[in-house]
């Protein structure tokens, strides 16, 4: 068992690094306050290759592993999370779904651009009674011959209004329960679909989540991923790789919080001495460590799981649930490590704090997480 890592995986480091320290830090405050999404930089990550890390490079991704896609992506959620949720979507649940389950035609028509980041995509699951819940589908695409009629609302889309392409699952056949739900590709313009209100949310806030309106749309056959009725399966089979991503992402939130207090508390004296130097500081930042390197290696175990082609579904779970747990703990006690300073924005801690709550909540809460694992041990 080896627990380093390759020179591939430190040069992918190195670069995700240097670009979130160079590219995402210095206009972070401003986008978290104002909401704006960063357009520029996002392209600049697609020219990179972040955006289709593990897309095979016949499909212009990198056709890297996913302890690399881990590894990047800890490196860019450290300093800007919310460009983390925008990567995360678009890795593991669009690009790696529609090379897994698309057609030939499907993904010759959108990879290149997607992994690329010439067009980003769109992940439209939850809806408003349909959360944790996800077969309970309102959103219906009813079979009319060579095409779908699509009506519905969802909501909570993360890229929602910046997307080009919508992978969007709808129920068909309401008797056939979670058989009846399919998965179809809806492009940005297609008559009747509209891109609702922007969320004005507690963290994550350069990423832009919205609501989506379906009225008549229609969906020609083709654009379905799948088989009749895979529409489920293909949320679970995606969301347990996305998983892998957001526990990532948690993992970058948490190292970054640790590394500003670990800094922070070299530098603040008090009674006279760095704060470094009371005990107190020095086991919160032994646990902030401890339990980091415990998310990273429940991280590294799933994504290693999924390259080797195992079962990942308990991994993935785990370290999504461990991660964001750490995340919460771990930006808690970096705000309070800095104190009154901690809980201005200028010190980035606060953010952190906010930025983290999200990953316990979306693609699967902490509940369900346990859920995913507990049923896995009783199986
Ligand atoms: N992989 C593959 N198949 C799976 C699966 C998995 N992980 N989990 C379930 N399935 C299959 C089952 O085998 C079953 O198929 P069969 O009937 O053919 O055997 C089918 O799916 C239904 O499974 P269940 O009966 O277990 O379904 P359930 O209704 O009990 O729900 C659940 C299971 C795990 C709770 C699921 O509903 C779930 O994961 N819910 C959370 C949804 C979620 O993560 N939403 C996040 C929104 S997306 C998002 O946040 C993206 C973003 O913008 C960032």
């Amino acid at each position: 068992m080896l627990f380093n890592l390759s020179e591939e995986h430190l040069m992918i480091q190195k670069a995700a690094r240097d670009f979130a320290n160079d590219v995402l830090k210095p206009g972070v405050i401003d986008r978290d306050e104002n909401s704006k999404f960063p357009t520029e930089q996002i392209k600049k990550l697609g020219e990179l290759g972040f955006l289709g890390m593990m897309v095979d490079p016949k499909y212009g991704g990198g056709g890297l592993d996913a302890i690399s896609y881990v590894i990047a992506l800890e490196e860019i959620c450290k300093v800007e999370a919310g460009v983390g949720t925008i990567m995360s979507v678009n890795n593991s649940l669009v690009c790696w779904g529609l090379e897994q389950f698309g057609t030939e035609a499907q993904k010759q028509k959108y990879l290149p651009r997607l992994a690329t980041g010439e067009i980003i995509g769109a992940f439209c699951l939850s809806e408003p009674e349909a959360g944790s819940d996800a077969t309970s589908q309102q959103t219906k695409a009813i079979d009319k011959g060579n095409h779908y009629l699509v009506n519905g609302t969802k909501n909570w889309i993360s890229n929602g209004g910046s997307a080009s392409v919508y992978l969007v699952i709808a129920q068909t056949d309401v008797a056939k329960g979670h058989r009846g739900i399919n998965v179809l590709i809806v492009d940005k313009g297609m008559p009747g679909f509209v891109v609702g209100s922007k969320e004005n949310k507690m963290g994550i806030r350069s990423s832009d989540t919205h609501t989506l309106m379906f009225t008549d749309v229609k969906v020609p056959k083709e654009n379905r991923i799948g088989e009749e009725g895979f529409g489920f399966k293909f949320a679970m089979h995606t969301l347990t790789g996305g998983r892998i991503g957001i526990a990532a992402q948690a993992l970058g939130i948490a190292s970054g919080a640790y590394e500003a207090a670990l800094e922070y508390s070299k530098e603040r004296k008090t009674f006279g001495k760095p704060i470094c130097q009371h005990q107190v500081i020095q086991f919160k930042l032994a646990d902030m460590a401890t339990e980091i390197e415990a998310a990273r290696l429940l991280c590294f175990k799933a994504a290693w799981m999924k390259d080797q082609h195992l079962d990942y579904t308990s991994a993935a779970a785990m370290a999504k649930v461990f991660a964001s747990e750490t995340a919460m703990k771990t930006t808690t006690q970096a705000v309070q490590i800095h104190g009154g300073y901690g809980y201005v924005r200028e010190f980035h801690v606060e953010r952190m704090m906010r930025d983290a709550k999200i990953t316990e909540i979306y693609e699967g809460t902490s509940e369900i997480q346990r859920m995913v694992i507990s049923r896995e041990l009783l199986k």
